[in-house]
């Protein structure tokens, strides 16, 4: 065969080769130990000067060639391969995600925002305050004077103070009505107002958690008595438990903080382990509420003979509970994935007072 018929084969045989298997098998058919071209290469040791001349360079020039046509075609069908698999690969980005990987809002998250859209719908706006505060704002604001039994009950968690610091010792708030005081301070009055967020006590069991939350309420202006605080816990209730009744009772408490002081209870039932509300012979406790005392209001720089004005505080972590039957408060800081499936809130279902608010 001359070397022109050879040449002639190899690239119509690279051309038409479908893969890189047979790519290798023509590479070795051709330059392998017993290739074509190589024995072809070896024959040149026998012949005169004159003819390896010619034929020398020429082998060369072929053996380039057929380099050079299968390293093309090696590149040409990776390049397809890959074109092949960007076809047969795509993806829709613009798809929803599948439900099954989407995260849920957790229950707290979720029933702060039930109670933020009942309280912006009779007219109380959002306010926050820091986590770790003053004990000044956490107790002496508050009347809560350092000798107070209620600083001992609360098992607050004091910041580390190096020896001689003279900043003010520093708290993990116990409750969210330092806020009230703070919000006192920045908007002055009339005020309406609540303060949802975590607070920390030293406290661990089935019903208590180091770290829970709560949302306080203030409301002042120059005629705000009981009354109006009991028709805005009524309609709280009703609108957080999703039911057209509700009996509220008011108990008679103390609150260094408020004066006179109740705690609020309403009327369940618990038929068959499962609360419901506004029927029932039991009572729940869901909160603790009084008038302003007058040194919390003059605290937080307002003329207590002016303005007067109802507060409360509730656990959020316990309604949350109690409206969704969860049994243990724990759970809620354990992020266990199933139980955040299970008890988890879809993240684009805003609650609304419209809309409604769990579903
Ligand atoms: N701060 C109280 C607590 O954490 C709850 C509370 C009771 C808040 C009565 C109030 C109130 O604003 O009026 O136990």
């Amino acid at each position: 065969m001359t070397l022109d018929a050879l040449a002639q084969k190899y690239r119509a045989a690279i051309a038409g080769a479908a893969d890189e298997a047979v790519l290798e098998d023509l590479r070795i058919a051709a330059m392998g130990k017993q290739g074509e071209i190589s024995l072809r290469m070896r024959e040149l040791g026998k012949m005169s000067p004159e003819e390896r001349m010619v034929m020398g360079p020429a082998l060369n020039a072929l053996k380039d060639e057929i380099t050079s046509a299968l390293a093309a075609k090696k590149a040409a069908l990776a390049d397809a391969a890959l074109d092949e698999r960007l076809r047969a690969e795509w993806l829709d980005v613009t798809l929803p995600a599948r439900p099954r990987r989407q995260g849920t809002l957790h229950p707290i998250s979720q029933v702060t925002e039930e109670v933020t859209a009942i309280f912006a719908d009779m007219g109380f706006s959002v306010a926050e305050g820091p986590r770790i505060d003053t004990d000044w704002y956490n107790f002496d604001a508050l009347n809560i004077p350092s000798h107070h039994p209620a600083r001992a009950e609360m098992d607050t968690f004091y910041m580390h103070r190096a020896a001689g610091d003279a900043r003010p010792p520093h708290v993990l708030r116990t409750h969210t009505s330092p806020v009230q005081i703070r919000s006192m301070e920045a908007m002055g009055a009339p005020l309406r107002i609540i303060c949802p967020g975590g607070v920390y006590r030293a406290d661990y069991d089935q019903t208590h958690t180091p770290m829970f939350h709560q949302v306080e309420g203030l409301a002042l202006d120059r005629d705000i008595s009981m009354a109006n605080l009991k028709w805005v816990l009524e309609e709280f209730v009703k609108a957080f438990f999703e039911v057209d009744h509700v009996e509220l009772r008011f108990r008679a408490s103390h609150f260094p903080f408020t004066e006179p002081s109740a705690e609020v209870d309403i009327r369940c039932s618990w038929e068959g382990g499962t609360l419901k509300v506004g029927e029932g012979d039991d009572w729940l406790e869901i909160l603790g509420s009084g008038m302003v005392h007058p040194k919390v209001i003059a605290a937080g720089g307002i003329d207590p003979d002016v303005y007067q004005g109802f507060a409360f505080g509730m656990g959020i972590d316990r309604i949350a509970m109690l409206k969704y039957g969860i049994p243990d408060l724990r759970a809620f800081f354990e992020s266990d994935l199933r139980w955040l499936r299970h008890y988890g809130f879809a993240s684009l279902d805003v609650p609304t007072l419209h809309g409604g608010l769990s579903r």
